[in-house]
């Protein structure tokens, strides 16, 4: 989308009809600030096809992007990809010059597969094109993905060929030197610096890849255990990540505690990254202890409400958000799902509330009676023993505490993303319990 706004002609592919169709009639089939308003802006620039068609043999570039997910081993699957190559190869012409890149987040070496894979393809069916193969990962975050594409910390291109590098430097041309209109609903953030080009070899952007998203995991998961230090000797994590994370070597981003990352990337990719080490037989103690800490985090909010109401059975416990972040109606290894699935275990009545991933969570929960679906979150608090805040939606901090004290039976509040200010809720009657603090 944001290449087709900073004037590149956009084909898109994807075998989901329903997701093409969605896309051609101008709207988004997943919740994304920004993405209808450019469809539209854009329309002209835009094509939507369920299949690989002959329009392939046009393109200059083309972007494989299809997903990696785990499979039983915790290695990602690259069917699609190598599936997704193949179709491309039977669509390319003799005597043309062609980019193929690799967006998706693959395991090392795929770059090299793809490669051999195009030309044994192109060699098997007699085709004289030339295609050169590029890992371009992306360091998209759902919610502000077209923030983020528009206004890159950096764009990292692993090639083997010096072509290959000249076409993706025109192509990402505009972000690089910030010369396109900036859309109305993804205004530029203040004191944007022009973001570096970084080339490397392949296997190099796609370990890059994936130590990002580990470390920026591991960076969670080490204010977590010492939220859980926090919690044993009277210290506020929050006023100790922000202590910390003043220091620019370590920064304050992802330095908030509570019940942990979820989503679709990090916890695939952690599990991908010690799949690959033990190819090696090669340990990752580190990127270990930050996926055990992380899956600490949802048993932990359980405890907290073991040592408040003692046994669950019987007990009916609100959940305010199902998202694994705010921002996104994904709730792909949702940590709330976790929690609900363990208080369903424990014999607990589940009332939730989410502004937008009610029909997700319902989706990936299924039918039981067990739980109940609100659009209103002083309707799903009303009789509740218990609540807990399991994603950060900022609605949540103006809710008035006071009320949810009136119309829940219990008081109980566990605040698992530290976003309620414990004072406040304390004055409105509420037992505030969070995490770290
Ligand atoms: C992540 C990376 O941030 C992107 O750079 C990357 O491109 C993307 O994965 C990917 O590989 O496709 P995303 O999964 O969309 O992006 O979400 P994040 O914003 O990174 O949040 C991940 C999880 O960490 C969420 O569950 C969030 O609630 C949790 N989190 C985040 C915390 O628990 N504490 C924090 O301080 C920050």
């Amino acid at each position: 989308m944001a290449l087709a706004h900073v004037g590149h002609e956009v084909q898109f592919v994807d075998l989901d009809t329903a997701k093409i169709e969605m896309l051609r009639s101008g709207r988004s089939p997943i919740h994304e600030p920004g993405v209808e308003d450019l469809l539209k802006i854009n329309a002209h620039r835009l094509g939507f096809f369920e299949k690989i068609g002959e329009f392939v043999a046009e393109a200059d570039i083309i972007l494989i992007a299809v997903g990696t997910p785990p499979k039983a081993n915790g290695k990602a699957e690259t069917r699609f990809i190598e599936e997704a190559v193949i179709e491309v190869a039977k669509q390319l012409k003799d005597g043309a010059v062609y980019t193929l890149v690799v967006k998706s987040t693959v395991p090392i070496g795929t770059n090299r597969r793809v490669a051999e894979l195009i030309g044994r393809t192109l060699r098997n069916q007699n085709t004289n094109a030339e295609v050169f193969v590029a890992s371009n990962p992306e360091f998209l975050r759902e919610g502000s993905a077209l923030k983020d594409a528009f206004f890159p910390d950096r764009i990292i291109v692993g090639a083997e060929d010096p072509a290959a590098v000249d076409a993706l430097q025109r192509l990402y041309r505009p972000f690089l030197e910030q010369t396109f209109d900036v859309p109305a609903s993804i205004p530029r953030p203040e004191g944007f610096m022009l973001p570096p080009l970084i080339t490397t070899d392949p296997t190099s952007a796609e370990v890059i890849k994936y130590a990002a998203n580990a470390f920026l995991a591991l960076k969670i998961s080490f204010i977590n255990e010492i939220a859980g230090l926090c919690e044993k000797v009277g210290a506020d994590v929050v006023e100790v990540s922000r202590g910390i994370g003043l220091d620019p070597r370590i920064g304050p981003g992802f330095l908030n505690a509570g019940l942990g990352w979820g989503g679709s990337c990090f916890p695939k990719d952690t599990l991908a990254l010690l799949a690959m080490g033990s190819e090696f037989g090669y340990e990752m103690p580190i990127v270990e202890a930050s996926r055990v800490v992380n899956f600490k985090q949802r048993a932990c909010i359980i405890k907290k409400l073991q040592h408040e109401l003692k046994a669950l059975r019987g007990r009916t416990v609100g959940v305010l958000g199902l998202a694994f972040k705010p921002g996104t109606d994904d709730v792909r290894e949702a940590p709330a799902l976790d929690v609900i699935r363990r208080l369903l275990d424990l014999g607990a009545h589940v009332r939730v509330h989410d502004p937008i991933a009610l029909d997700n969570a319902h989706k990936a929960l299924g039918d039981d009676p067990e739980i109940e679906y609100f659009n209103d979150p002083y309707k799903m608090a009303e009789g509740a023993d218990a609540i807990v805040l399991a994603t950060e939606w900022p609605m949540y901090k103006d809710l008035s505490l006071g009320r949810f004290s009136e119309i829940m039976r219990g008081r109980v509040f566990i605040d698992g993303r530290n976003v309620i200010d414990p004072g406040e809720a304390k004055a409105a009657g509420l037992q505030y319990v969070g995490v770290g603090r």
